[in-house]
């Protein structure tokens, strides 16, 4: 490897850069935990705590989602004085450029859209299957053909031909959203504010109201006994589960790719980071405690578990049912304009530094957005959403997500030893225990995914590497220094 892969970014040279901005500083704190809790809160919850409760934890899914909120919480202290120190909208790129260098920046740069474009295919997907549920209770009925992939991949077997035609629904939701984040920033935050406060509307009421069916007698055994497999109930059962819905967390990062469109991102980043982590936290636990409590985890192996729930409370809470599913197609909808909003600022930045064409970083003379590359951002998104299943989407979700945590918490270990004189606005707590347990943890959550997850990782970052070789490393504006 050459040397010159591995030049820093001068952390001073990032935020005078940042001041010479040419994207409208809008974003207050409340903007920005209304942000991270409308990119947390989305299939995690509304999808997949049932099937994590019944396959893996039961009631002690509660335990799970501590489990995985420990390590995003330590990761969220790294995020968040980063994104304090230099708010810049490349998030873990631009962070990793300032102390582990280029090469390592292009990486997890590449990395990130494994993270935030895939996801947005992925929820996207889930969208999909509540809208047509949705509609087919009004009985508007869209054909399977139009509202599934044509691949699916089953274990075993490979790849094989579903005979739909596309995903519809999922193309439509990505191609709106990215309308949105065309016309503007301001825009797209309001847009997000109001589906956050239906999202927690409809959380805070299942909460509130179910409590009342909760019958205690589902909540024995709370740990229930191993099947003698590993990940099967007991203790690996928590464990595993904890992998499961660390999706459900997945976001929290995303804010830290809007600082350089928050008005004081000195002050703000670490309470939209941290404060949209905890409120979710809390609302993950609650709301797991109250579903496991209404039904019994054996038979929550079902798509909309929360649905399922609201069934069981026989008419008492019938009322509820239709709200429920507007609140999740709501809720998916603005993960995905979170998503899409981190992917867009990453490539803006990363092209900004020459690592990807200038055409990424083009901004909109009216809109002060960066339109063409949240349109190609969308236009990707959008294929992707219409050809493949969510399973295959969700892994590679998470495995770049975690792979992203750990770099972050290294880069904060790194950082402190080389420029320990920095200004550093908010400082993460016990260092180096966080950073380290932080690291440890994502990378333990790494290990336990299946092995295609790594194949297609690996994949993927070879095709970075080679883009590297024959572009970014050629057009880097460090190259004129
Ligand atoms: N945390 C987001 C979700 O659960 C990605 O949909």
């Amino acid at each position: 490897m050459r040397s010159d892969w591995f030049r820093i970014k001068n952390v001073e040279d990032l935020v005078d850069n940042s001041k010479n901005n040419e994207l409208k500083r809008t974003l207050t704190a409340t903007n920005l935990i209304a942000l991270g809790i409308g990119c947390i809160i989305g299939t995690g919850i509304f999808v997949l705590t049932g099937t994590a409760a019944a396959n893996h934890a039961g009631p002690a899914l509660t335990i799970s989602f501590i489990i995985s909120a420990l390590g995003c919480v330590m990761a969220g202290l790294c995020y968040a004085e980063f994104a304090a120190m230099i708010p810049v909208s490349g998030s873990a790129y631009s962070y990793s450029y300032a102390s582990l260098g280029e090469f390592i920046a292009w990486f997890i740069g590449w990395d990130l859209i494994l993270e935030y474009l895939f996801a947005s295919a992925t929820v996207s997907v889930g969208w999909s299957g509540y809208v047509v549920s949705f509609l087919a209770d009004f009985g508007i009925h869209i054909p399977a053909y139009l509202a599934h992939a044509p691949f699916d991949h089953i274990a075993g077997e490979g790849w094989i031909m579903t005979g739909s035609i596309i995903n519809f629904p999922a193309m439509f939701i990505v191609l709106i959203v990215t309308s949105l984040l065309i016309v503007g920033i301001k825009e797209s935050a309001s847009a997000n504010d109001f589906i956050v406060v239906i999202k927690l509307a409809v959380i805070l009421l299942f909460i509130g109201f179910g409590i009342a069916y909760v019958n205690t007698e589902n909540w024995v055994p709370y740990i229930p006994e191993n099947t003698g497999k590993f990940g099967e109930f007991g203790w690996s059962g928590i464990l595993t589960g904890a992998g499961v819905i660390f999706f459900a967390y997945i976001g929290f990062d995303a804010v830290s790719t809007v600082a350089q469109e928050t008005k004081n991102p000195q002050k703000d980043m670490p309470k939209g980071i941290l404060g949209s982590l905890l409120i979710c936290t809390v609302l993950y636990i609650l709301v797991t405690a109250v579903l496991t409590g209404i039904v019994h985890y054996t038979e929550l192996n079902v798509p909309a578990p929360i649905a399922l729930a609201i069934d069981r409370t026989s008419e008492g809470l019938a009322w509820l049912a239709s709200f429920i599913k507007i609140g999740a197609i709501a809720g998916l909808s603005s993960v995905v304009l979170v998503m899409l909003l981190g992917q867009s600022r990453i490539f803006y930045s990363m092209s900004k530094d020459g690592l990807l064409p200038p055409i990424f970083s083009k901004v909109h003379s009216k809109h002060k957005t960066p339109h063409i590359t949240t349109i190609i951002t969308g236009s990707i998104s959008a294929i992707i959403a219409g050809l493949f299943p969510i399973n295959i989407l969700g892994e590679l979700v998470s495995i770049g997500t975690l792979m992203a945590f750990t770099i972050v918490c290294i880069s904060v270990l790194v950082l402190r030893k080389q420029q320990p004189n920095i200004n550093r606005p908010f400082k993460t707590p016990w260092v180096p225990f966080v950073p380290i347990a932080g690291a440890l943890i994502c990378i333990a959550q790494m290990i336990a995914l299946p092995f295609d997850t790594w194949l297609r990782l690996i994949v993927w970052m070879l095709i970075g590497l080679v883009l590297y070789i024959f572009y970014g490393s050629k057009h880097s504006k460090l190259n004129v220094k």
